[in-house]
């Protein structure tokens, strides 16, 4: 399969396996994907109807498990970040659920990264032990970034890794390369939630992760348009081998007796998300937030050179203001994952970052109301500059211990550096620290 890195090159030439979809591109001769707005396919007869709810003939039955207009974006996905399937849902918080649910099951445990986005955080510690999936959270803010922690955290019934590549909100970096080691060590899975890092800045596969998630809400979308979740997997793993995932592995009652890991070889994951999770729960992802991706991706790699730009000339900014305690990024020296950052990100990363105001809760959050290009909303990775107060907002639901823990204090500003002027951006700042 072929991995694209500028998308601003784009050319459709990947074909993934999974159950069967047509490339509208080619059936209409169109440049543009063409939204398909429709619930349901058309069967040529009975028999043809017969044979694709057997998944003896490939096609379209019903866009809560297919379309093919988020077909185009599945393909596309997997062949940016060089993975062999994909599965695009109705969300990143979708996506994430199902993976979770399809790794760990009733009475599975996931060892995660504590510095993570706090929806993630608020689903692991307190949605999912409801359906008997439990996680250990390692702090990896340590001298090995937390891998003797996360090796000690992994129990019997461990069924995953789960970090980010650029931790929410503070952009902290862990040793991919060596936390795949440990996870395929112990016959598990290595999962990371990519969205903070897209896929022209760094491809995780490559360093052995297993199964990798975005938000396509964010960098993908890019403007703020439309919710979508991404699930791509590498196709590598040995699900058989593993012995830790039986339901991928043995013939699934529920759905003709198919068993994925046969059936489909390197698409078993996100075709048992698809066939099992995706049917009988139905996050699928609209045809035209579907659309919207695709139209951001092509986009992708000018805007992501664009946010780095600005993010590298406010951050020299930042660091001369007086008014500035402390800044997160690991661009700094200073900060403890700088080499792994150099490693891992040779391109640079990190349009979304934290800084501490010399203030109390009061003086930080009037900092942030008199930003004027800066608008303060809940959401990430826009061409728009935005800012937001992470502890009484999107970690408001951590208490005061597991927000230490997370490193956000009362006093912490996130940024997401967006595509604007760079001086613009410096002059809403500055005007807000006179201020
Ligand atoms: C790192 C990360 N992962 C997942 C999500 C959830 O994505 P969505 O809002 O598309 O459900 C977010 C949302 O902010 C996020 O920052």
């Amino acid at each position: 399969m072929a991995t694209v890195k500028d998308t601003s090159k784009w050319k459709f030439e990947t074909k993934q396996v999974h159950i069967g979809q047509e490339n509208p591109d080619a059936a209409f001769g169109a440049r543009a994907v063409p939204i398909y707005q429709s619930t349901a396919y058309v069967f040529e007869d009975t028999a043809q109807a017969a044979g694709r709810f057997a998944l003896a003939v490939g096609g379209n039955i019903y866009s809560r498990l297919t379309n093919p207009t988020q077909g185009v974006l599945e393909e596309r996905i997997a062949a940016l970040e060089g993975g062999a399937a994909a599965l695009a849902v109705a969300s990143g918080a979708a996506a994430l659920t199902y993976t979770f649910q399809a790794l760990a099951r009733d009475g599975g445990h996931i060892v995660s990264q504590s510095t993570i986005y706090g929806g993630t955080y608020n689903l692991l510690k307190h949605t999912l032990p409801s359906f008997g999936i439990h996680t250990t959270f390692v702090d990896t803010e340590t001298a090995d970034f937390g891998l003797a922690g996360i090796e000690a955290a992994i129990q019997p019934n461990t069924k995953a890794i789960f970090v980010e590549t650029l931790g929410n909100p503070n952009s902290n970096v862990v040793d991919f390369e060596a936390l795949a080691k440990i996870a395929h060590s112990h016959g598990i899975v290595l999962v990371v939630d990519a969205t903070f890092t897209p896929p022209n800045l760094i491809n995780t596969i490559e360093y052995g992760v297993d199964i990798v998630v975005h938000s396509g809400t964010k960098f993908l979308n890019g403007h703020g348009t439309g919710l979508a979740g991404l699930i791509v997997e590498a196709g590598k793993f040995d699900w058989k081998a593993s012995g830790k995932y039986p339901h991928l592995v043995e013939p699934n009652v529920s759905y003709h007796g198919v068993p994925f890991a046969d059936a489909v070889g390197p698409a078993a994951f996100v075709t048992y998300i698809r066939a099992i999770l995706l049917r009988d729960t139905g996050a699928a992802v609209a045809p035209l937030n579907a659309f919207l991706l695709l139209q951001g991706i092509e986009t992708l790699s000018l805007r992501v050179e664009r946010h780095l730009e600005n993010t590298f000339k406010v951050l020299d900014y930042l660091r001369t203001q007086p008014k500035v305690k402390a800044i997160h990024h690991p661009a700094f020296k200073s900060e403890p994952s700088h080499e792994l950052y150099k490693k891992y990100f040779p391109k640079g990363a990190g349009s979304i970052f934290t800084f501490e105001y010399d203030g109390n809760e009061e003086e930080t959050k009037a900092f942030i109301d008199r930003l004027e290009i800066f608008s303060l909303l809940a959401n990430v990775a826009d061409a728009k500059s935005l800012v937001i107060h992470p502890a009484s907002t999107t970690h408001s639901q951590l208490n005061e211990a597991e927000l230490k823990e997370q490193y956000i204090y009362p006093n912490t500003v996130r940024l997401s550096i967006g595509i604007e002027s760079a001086d613009d951006l410096i002059a809403d700042l500055d005007q807000s620290f006179k201020g």
